[in-house]
């Protein structure tokens, strides 16, 4: 449709019609269709507008499926006065039906094109089943592992989170609104990561520096990238509801990052700012929402019911609202929707397309590059066939490993092939026996709120047999594998934890087995960085595994046994334990700074625990080793326009090949306000044979020294810089080089 159809369409419409179009509602109220269940505290009254007000709504979340999808369409468009098609979202978080890693398990991969890649499959798979926008990547930056919903980040780097943002948005638009891509909508703007004490939903606190620098510019990143929609955080920035504030709205995103898609807000969550004590009633909610800039009310029904009411009464001017539902119809458009308003949905091609041989392909590919080896010890990985090998463990044969968002694929597919399934086809003629040892939680837990997806424990009879068992085949068996860790639904939203361990009955077992056999192999799954000191300390070797996606099984068997090698690369540091958090590798440098190995007093350290996590951020090792020259510089003095090149030799000195992700990091020595002790601004994968050696390059220009100086200012400070490279941010592999600037910026 031309832009000059779509305003007098536009200008047709009644009062009414318009704030329907800025209503989404569940797909429930579309009878017979599958749901995202209601939470919060507004429920009931959303229940209620959305029974009055479901029938002018714009857009439906929670529905998907061809068939499902086209009939609905189909129906409710007979009914629209002016026949305008509904716009479908849903969470594609990692896959629609094919389910491949975790978002942070993508951000361990260290590569953010084939996260892209990924991305692309799920909105080829998502748009064959009738839908239209992702809500996702969420770039939302963290450095607690309390937070549950660090699981759907890519992790605590800006520079990472931006790169993945990108790439993510790009992988799901492609190509540009086409019937084989999504609309991409980043969330939750802004600063959603951050909350205080880990805890869901809590406000976040953080100083204007902090939360430009490091928290805005994934968003950005994802912007400029061409995303068709943001969401809203739930919680509140600087005091006032992030749904509601104009400045970070209309100031920040619209005005500064020059964003023109829709912005949608989450879910209830402009009802929600009544409840915030911010908004006087849910028509006050209405007003500062639109007048802040929000586009699209998800679920609380304050715009269909009181939008038009405000225009009429004159207390809100219709072109604000105006300009959101045309936002709307913008966005039906470069969707093509008025052309074709099932965008290609098909159950045919959602047959063909989905969980196919590339698809899963891709999945398996991606779990393997995720997989993060944390210990390695003398070497006890790979596996040898010669070896008689125990798998003991929850996960030996779960299909639970796909994570919480994973509701429109796995397990009930049957395509997810379990550890034990992957080992009994792959691993013939070796010596393998199998036992669940103990379930993943202990009987009768209950993981509140999430009862209805999947029974948490076992019976105790079952499990104290297990356990005998278990113990008898460690004691039989030369290497003991151990797949063990978090409960999917210990991560995800809503599932903020004090104590960041495995669950207390798989450490008993964990004890109890590596108590009658040392040689113990420990494979984590898990949605967060945990504190994993006990398994550290007593496993030989520790693989970190995320929720790997349906190819997760396969993907594990063929890195234990050393037909791949791991090559993942830490995106979020694991504390030591959960009274370090938050804990991120970029802090700013203090002035009493802990030295390793040092006797020091007063020092930021301490008194109980190490002040280093137990892995850091960039951490994993492979199944070779490498060695890194010197750091070379090009040249030690830069001027703005100008590039320094910062080079190493690498080389395989090891005996297998092996993949290597080398990472530049940067230090201003000295800023008008103290900066990071490093910060990544450059990563590269490598691949090499035994014995190879290769030169990796990077360049360095001012942008990469610019930081946040105020509002719409980044600048560079001339001074000294020292580049880090290596193949983890602990690197001390330093040059030093001066940054040279005319005359000092006026602003700094
Ligand atoms: O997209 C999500 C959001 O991340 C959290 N609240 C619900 C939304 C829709 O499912």
């Amino acid at each position: 449709m031309e832009q000059r159809q779509l305003i007098d369409l536009l200008n047709d419409m009644s009062l009414e019609e318009k704030a329907g179009q800025l209503f989404q509602v569940t797909g429930d109220w579309f009878d017979g269709t599958e749901a995202l269940e209601q939470t919060g505290p507004e429920a009931e009254e959303t229940a209620r507008i959305r029974r009055r007000y479901g029938h002018l709504a714009g857009s439906v979340l929670g529905v998907y499926g061809a068939a499902n999808i086209k009939r609905i369409q189909s129906a409710y468009m007979e009914r629209q006065p002016h026949h305008i098609p509904l716009l479908f979202m849903l969470d594609i978080i990692n896959g629609y039906k094919t389910i491949y890693p975790i978002p942070l398990a993508q951000g361990a991969m260290f590569d953010p094109e084939f996260a892209g890649d990924c991305a692309a499959m799920a909105a080829k798979e998502g748009a064959a089943g009738g839908l239209h926008v992702t809500f996702s990547p969420m770039v939302d930056l963290v450095r607690d592992a309390r937070w549950g919903r660090v699981m759907e980040s890519t992790g605590e780097d800006v520079y990472l989170n931006s790169l993945y943002a990108k790439a993510m948005v790009e992988g799901y638009q492609r190509p540009q609104g086409g019937t084989d891509s999504l609309a991409s909508c980043v969330k939750h703007f802004a600063g959603y990561g951050a909350p205080e004490g880990g805890r869901e939903y809590q406000t976040m606190e953080l100083s204007e520096e902090t939360f430009h620098e490091f928290y805005l510019p994934a968003y950005e990143s994802a912007v400029k990238a061409g995303s068709r929609m943001v969401m809203t955080a739930f919680q509140t920035v600087n005091g006032i509801p992030a749904t509601v504030n104009r400045e970070l709205l209309r100031g920040i995103l619209r005005g500064e990052m020059g964003f023109d898609g829709v912005l949608i807000s989450d879910y209830a969550a402009i009802g929600e700012t009544v409840i915030h004590g911010v908004s006087e009633d849910r028509a006050d909610a209405a007003r500062r929402a639109l007048e802040a800039g929000v586009d699209i009310d998800m679920m609380s029904g304050v715009y269909p019911e009181y939008l038009a009411g405000l225009v009429k009464n004159g207390t809100l001017d219709e072109m604000l609202l105006d300009e959101s539902v045309l936002r709307v119809l913008e966005l039906k458009n470069w969707l093509g929707l008025f052309e074709d308003p099932f965008h290609g949905a098909d159950e045919a091609r959602e047959a063909r397309t989905s969980l196919c041989e590339e698809h899963r392909k891709l999945a398996y590919e991606a779990a393997v590059k995720s997989f993060v080896l944390l210990k390695n010890e003398d070497a006890v990985l790979p596996l040898s066939p010669k070896q008689k090998i125990a798998f003991i463990g929850p996960y030996t044969d779960s299909q639970d490993m796909l994570g919480s968002w994973s509701f429109t694929g796995g397990a009930e597919t049957g395509a997810v092939k379990t550890i034990r399934a992957a080992a009994e086809e792959a691993l013939a003629g070796w010596s393998v026996t199998y036992h669940t040892g103990c379930p993943v939680l202990a009987p009768g837990t209950v993981l509140e709120g999430f009862e209805r997806y999947k029974p948490c424990g076992a019976p105790q009879e079952e499990t104290d047999r297990w356990r005998e068992e278990a113990r008898k085949a460690a004691e039989e068996a030369d290497v003991v594998v151990m797949p063990l860790g978090e409960h999917c639904f210990q991560s995800g939203e809503a599932a903020s934890r004090a104590f960041i361990e495995i669950p207390e009955i798989q450490q008993d077992l964990f004890r109890a087995v590596s108590e009658v056999n040392p040689n113990v192999v420990a494979v984590v799954f898990s949605g967060r960085p945990l504190d994993l000191r006990v398994i550290s300390e007593r496993a030989r070797a520790v693989l970190s595994v995320w929720m790997p996606g349906m190819e997760g099984g396969r993907a594990i068997i063929d890195v234990l046994t050393g037909t791949r090698a791991p090559s993942g690369k830490l995106p979020m540091s694991f504390p030591y334990c959960v009274g370090q958090v938050p804990v991120h590798y970029d802090s700013l440098m203090t002035g009493r700074p802990y030295r390793k190995g040092k006797q020091e007093r007063y020092v930021s350290r301490y008194q109980d625990i190490p002040a280093d996590p137990l892995y850091f951020f960039g951490y994993g090792l492979t199944y070779t080793s490498m060695e890194l020259s010197e750091v070379r510089l090009s040249k030690h003095e830069l001027t703005p326009g100008e590039e320094i090149e910062a080079s190493v030799t690498i080389k395989n000195t090891g005996k297998r090949e092996g993949t290597e992700t080398v990472q530049l990091y940067l230090r201003d020595v000295t800023g008008n306000t103290a900066r990071p002790v490093k910060q990544l601004k450059g990563l590269k994968r490598i691949t090499l044979q035994p014995g190879e050696e290769a030169k990796v390059a990077f360049s360095i220009g001012e942008d990469q020294l610019k930081f946040f100086q105020k509002p719409g200012l980044w600048d560079s400070e001339a001074g000294a810089f020292l580049v880090f490279i290596g193949t983890d941010s602990r690197t001390e592999h330093s040059a030093l080089f001066w940054l040279k600037k005319q005359e000092a910026s006026e602003n700094t």
